[in-house]
């Protein structure tokens, strides 16, 4: 299996001022696809050859992990952010706010982790198999999938993520993605977390999965947030 880098769902500059179109060409179009080009090198004669990107993250170690988990992990990104104002779907709201209290105590405790991971890494809203939410923050390439949880949101804390517009104040940035947030998503996550076990790439755009139908109004949207 080859695998490619997935298309934005959105222009180069949709997402400016808080994150720049140069900010998603070199994040986007060099780390993102350096990521991709590794895997497909690296899996070549190998058992994961034929195996999905989840897979993969479940079984692998190493440099076929840290890519693999790269690739996923940049692919949830860019489609869990929007340029488009979202509003969370009644159920995540509601769960949400029954175990974290409210919205905005949940944003407070998400962008908490973000501060306080050390180095580069990750930051996921996941739920368990008892339905529980869980904030965790991940190093490097590292992937909740590996603990049986499934990832709902995630927010890129490499400093690759940010450094072109915020330079070090990993703050700001974190206020900027939250605003850019993609509720359609990740209220498609949470809605169908059962069935999917986190795996919502694998048959990215090759079939009419309720996620690719999704991706392509994403595509065709010409409306931009004011
Ligand atoms: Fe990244």
């Amino acid at each position: 299996m080859v695998h490619k880098l997935i298309k934005l769902p959105y222009a180069d500059d949709a997402l400016e001022p808080l994150m720049s179109a140069e900010t998603l060409r070199y994040h986007h179009g060099k780390h993102h696809a350096t990521y991709v080009n590794k895997l497909n090198d690296l899996i070549v004669g190998t058992e994961f050859e034929s195996k999905s990107l989840v897979e993969i993250i479940k079984h692998a170690d190493g440099a076929i992990f840290n890519n693999a988990a790269q690739v996923y992990n940049h692919d949830f990104f860019w489609t869990v952010l929007s340029p488009k104002a979202t509003t969370p779907s009644v159920a995540l709201d509601s769960i949400i706010t029954s175990q974290f209290g409210s919205m905005d105590e949940f944003k407070k405790a998400f962008i908490e982790k973000g501060l306080t991971l050390f180095g580069s890494g990750w930051v996921w809203l996941c739920i368990d198999e008892h339905d529980n939410l869980h904030i965790v923050a991940t190093s490097n390439a590292d992937n909740p999938i590996r603990s049986g949880l499934v990832p709902l949101m995630v927010c890129d804390v490499w400093e690759h993520a940010y450094y072109i517009d915020y330079r070090n104040v990993r703050a700001d940035y974190l206020e900027g993605y939250w605003k850019l947030l993609n509720w359609n998503f990740i209220s498609y996550n949470y809605s169908n977390h059962e069935k999917h076990r986190g795996d919502y790439f694998s048959n990215f755009c090759k079939d009419n999965t309720p996620y690719c139908d999704y991706v392509d109004q994403l595509e065709q949207m010409d409306e931009v947030r004011s």
